[in-house]
């Protein structure tokens, strides 16, 4: 399984998200490595710092440039590859669309973030014309944490019209904890905070459920 975390707009919580992702499928008996394809390299140094916790290892690599021979590589060696992208349209980005089986495309619910799906939902378009497995979703990322928001509303309905990219239906709030953990090198699931580790499993329940009927 490939699962490819990218967007055009920077700072919505992509690396959080892949990171968060990995932690859970390691924590679930999977064999994960991490493709981390943004020069920042925040989900390498993220894994390097969990190396002086307690917590089980994940394997992170970086590559830069094109991604579709790495992935092909790796990918019948791992259970999940796991790749982080940066927030622009790149080679990284594209490449990796050819062989990615999920593409999860966090977006903020405001409107410039929402205004840059447009665009990327014609490029996962022409990706799936050389990619026919690719499916492509936007997960809401950092939601403001309190009811009836009507930009939250706003942005599920726009996300709905989109062709190509299709809503999950489980929000990523913005949580202190996603900040805290990411500075200890763990995952919210390893955290005490309840609320983030629901929001994280059932995330990954959705995408479970959608990859499996994938495969
Ligand atoms: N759900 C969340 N709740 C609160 N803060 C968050 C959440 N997700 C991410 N953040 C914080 O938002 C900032 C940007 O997050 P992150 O680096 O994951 O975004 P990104 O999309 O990977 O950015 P870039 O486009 O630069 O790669 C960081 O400070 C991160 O800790
Ligand atoms: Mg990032």
């Amino acid at each position: 399984m490939i699962i490819l975390i990218g967007g055009e707009k920077g700072g919505c919580g992509k690396t959080t998200l892949a990171c968060n992702l990995a932690i859970w499928g390691a924590n679930n008996d999977l064999d994960i490595l991490v493709i981390d394809a943004d020069p920042q390299a925040s989900a390498a140094r993220f894994f390097e710092r969990r190396e002086s916790t307690p917590r089980s290892n994940i394997s992170c690599v970086r590559k830069l440039g094109d991604l579709y021979s790495t992935i092909e590589a790796m990918s019948a060696r791992f259970d999940a590859l796991i790749i982080d992208t940066g927030g622009r349209d790149s080679i990284e980005l594209r490449t990796a669309m050819v062989a990615a089986d999920y593409l999860i495309v966090p977006t903020q619910a405001s409107q410039l973030d929402l205004e840059t799906l447009s665009y990327l939902d014609e490029v996962v378009g022409s990706a799936k014309a050389l990619n026919p497995n690719l499916s492509g979703h936007c997960v809401i990322s950092r939601a403001p944490n309190y009811p009836n928001s009507i930009e939250l509303q706003s942005a599920k309905i726009f996300i709905n019209e989109l062709r190509n990219l299709k809503l999950i239906r489980q929000i990523v709030k913005d949580r202190k904890i996603y900040r805290d953990c990411f500075i200890l090198g763990e995952g919210v699931t390893e955290s005490k905070n309840a609320q983030a580790r629901a929001e994280i499993q059932l995330l990954t329940q959705e995408i479970l459920v959608e990859t499996q009927a994938l495969i």
